[in-house]
């Protein structure tokens, strides 16, 4: 049954040839990804798999690792029965090479593909996905980890992926239908019922006695906010979406990851062979076992290292942003359910909230506008600062995600935050008021919304302009 599914949802795209022949003339990529429907055992291995969308045969896709600074050229491949397109969450990338269809690239068409080539400047973990009816193609599975490796390696004895995703099931494990749908747009967005990790249930990672572990925990969750705890375990934070911190910082309380958010832990483990201590997801009430940590082996060292890794920097911590001379910008966030909002612009035309949702399937807005205006929040000259106030003026959290750039938070609730972290993606909660700032530095338009990805389609989404 699931390879029929697979074939009456793949089969039209698969009979045809999958690159025209200018693309075909080009030098071999680094590495392909091949979209298709395909199917996961998200359940575990004695469990039904799900038909699932993915790259490479497999959600999460395979794991894309490029050094830093030089030129890498991945070709992606659609042999979905609809169009797709790939964004390198997180890559400072050139704008061309973005990936959000139908603004920084045609979306790529059923038996097309697309040339990726672009230079990563930041080491760090990253994520690639579907920019084309995210909120979909995302759910369904379309994503993957993408690593950019430090110049020199890093002095752990194991590397491993935490890959988390909240999927949406049926009883039957297939996944539950009902993507895009207004009413969780206007809510949390699609909340699932089921966490993997690293595309699994509960997976074992196996870790030595003794040894320095990092861990890249990556969110690929639609809407929901995880987090994690580490019952037993003292991980520090190395990196936040990427990017270094200065001086690591010991976890206290769970490692919160909202939608695309990324941490690198440095967990040095007890050096106890034998041992295991469960990864504990601990957003849904009662806490669910994500992982088990499981020591076994010959122990790498009689006792677990104690001073903390600190990763080498990364160019972009050169870049400061001048918030004295900045160019500021408001943002303040409306609508969604329980809110205040009454009406807003959309396609130019004025709606009250129920025209917005039952006609235009809007539930959010951005100064007053749902979804994404010809013209930019704002055009801003190469090598500013730009310091956006976010203000969240709903009754549900954001996470804001900005392309093409890092930013720091420079001032909460009206508080000056001094050395906050570099973030791609930055959690706005209730009612909060956030100004963030960084050198836009980046030329291109660059898009600006809520990871939340019903949120997204359904009306938060801007762009900016850097010229
Ligand atoms: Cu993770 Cu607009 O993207
Ligand atoms: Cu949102």
């Amino acid at each position: 049954m699931l390879r029929r599914d697979f074939l009456r949802l793949s089969g039209a795209a698969a009979m045809t040839p999958l690159l025209p022949v200018g693309l075909r003339a080009d030098a071999e990529p680094d590495q392909v990804l091949r979209a298709a429907a395909d199917a996961a055992k998200l359940m575990g291995a004695d469990k039904p798999a799900t038909p699932v969308w993915a790259f490479g045969g497999q959600s999460p896709g395979p794991v894309i690792r490029i050094p830093r600074n030089k030129p890498v050229h991945i070709r992606l491949e659609n042999a979905l029965a609809e169009p797709t397109s790939v964004h390198w969450h997180g890559i400072r990338i050139e704008n061309a090479m973005d990936g959000v269809s139908g603004f920084t690239q045609p979306p790529v068409q059923p038996g097309a593909g697309f040339d990726y080539r672009f230079t990563a400047p930041d080491a760090g973990t990253y994520w690639y996905h579907s920019h084309h009816k995210s909120w979909e193609q995302v759910g369904r599975g379309l994503y993957g980890a993408l690593i950019v490796d430090e110049d020199a390696p890093v002095a752990v004895d194991h590397d491993l992926l935490f890959v988390a995703d909240d999927w949406l099931l049926a009883d039957d494990g297939t996944l539950a239908g009902g993507f895009g749908d207004v009413h969780d747009a206007a809510h949390g967005g699609r909340l699932g019922n089921w966490l993997t990790v690293n595309g699994d249930t509960k997976p074992t990672l196996k870790v030595r006695p003794g040894s320095r572990l990092r861990l890249r925990c990556i969110s690929a969750a639609n809407a929901r906010i995880m987090a994690f705890a580490f019952p037993g375990l003292t991980p520090s934070i190395a990196a936040i979406d990427g990017q270094p911190l200065q001086t690591p910082e010991t976890l206290d309380g769970p490692l919160v990851l909202a939608p695309a958010q990324r941490a690198d832990l440095i967990i040095d483990v007890p050096a106890t062979p034998g041992a295991v201590f469960d990864v504990q997801e601990v957003s849904f009430g009662a806490p669910i076992a994500a992982a088990v940590l499981a020591i076994e082996g010959t122990p790498v060292r009689n006792a677990p290292l104690a001073e903390p890794l600190v990763l080498p920097a990364n160019p972009l911590s050169a870049i400061t942003p001048d918030p004295a001379g900045a160019v500021h910008v408001d943002l303040v966030m409306q609508g969604g359910a329980m809110g205040a909002m009454r009406q807003a612009m959309h396609g130019g035309r004025m709606f009250d909230m129920r025209a917005l949702i039952m006609e235009k399937g809007q539930a959010w807005a951005f100064n007053g506008q749902a979804g994404k205006t010809d013209t930019p929040l704002v055009e801003i000259a190469r090598g500013r600062t730009l310091a956006v106030n976010m203000v969240n003026d709903t009754r549900w959290p954001h996470a804001m995600h900005m392309h093409g750039h890092h930013f720091r938070v420079i001032e909460r609730n009206g508080k000056p935050v001094a050395n906050a972290p570099w973030r791609d993606t930055e959690l706005v909660d209730v009612g909060e008021k956030v100004r963030i700032a960084f050198v836009a530095d980046n030329p291109g338009k660059w898009l600006f919304h809520c990871h939340m990805l019903e949120h997204h389609m359904a009306g938060m989404g801007t762009w900016i302009s850097v010229g």
